[in-house]
């Protein structure tokens, strides 16, 4: 069994995907912590109503990113995670951080990157006027929203979309390619190549 450790800020609705393809097609994985830095995130409910272990290491009470930083990695390798997993968590990581979990951190981002990195995606996709918008799973490095890309999802942007709207329609999607990448990634079939992710069948 593989360990995954899922970071959220807030509502988790990415997190709840993921856990419940992890029971209903019974993956050889199993989610070990669901950790948040808000004690108020909605999520949290939800994993410990699924007897998940959660943990809230409280970012505000941190003198500064490198302290928070190592405190939240000390929770979370105490759960020997195979994968971590960011669901809308949202801070800015610490190099050391990111260099600790390479190769097995994910992330998903709200746009087709590397269009649209940074918050407000949805506004900014409206502002730039694509007619093609949607969501990456990537692996998290360095630098803010572009590490390799393991999977994207693409939607039509309609004359009347409006940021709600394609927020909504996008997020629907996120809960069908994070789920199937997480999978991939228990399953062994992902591999780094450089700045590519190859996915074996
Ligand atoms: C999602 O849109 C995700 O792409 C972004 O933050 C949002 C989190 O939503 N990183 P949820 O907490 O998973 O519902």
């Amino acid at each position: 069994m593989k360990n995954i450790v899922i970071l959220i800020s807030g509502r988790g609705s990415n997190m709840q995907a993921i856990v419940e393809a992890c029971i209903s097609e019974q993956w050889p994985a199993k989610i070990a912590a669901v950790i948040s830095n808000k004690t108020d995130a909605a999520g949290l409910a939800f994993a410990a109503q699924h007897g998940i272990q959660t943990e809230v290491v409280v970012s505000k009470d941190f003198a500064n990113r490198e302290a928070f930083d190592s405190a939240l990695q000390k929770t979370i390798d105490g759960y020997a995670p195979d994968l971590i997993v960011l669901a809308g968590f949202m801070r800015i990581l610490t190099p050391a951080f990111v260099d600790h979990y390479a190769g097995r951190m994910l992330n998903i981002h709200p746009s087709l990157l590397p269009s649209f990195v940074g918050l407000a995606t949805h506004k900014q996709a409206l502002d730039a006027g694509v007619k093609l918008h949607g969501a990456t799973v990537h692996f998290v490095t360095a630098e803010l929203d572009h590490g390799p890309i393991a999977a994207q999802i693409a939607i039509q942007v309609e004359d009347d979309d409006t940021e709600d709207s394609l927020s909504q329609r996008v997020l629907e999607q996120e809960h069908l390619i994070y789920p199937k990448v997480v999978r991939q990634f228990i399953e062994g079939r992902i591999r780094l190549v450089g700045n590519r992710v190859r996915i074996s069948k």
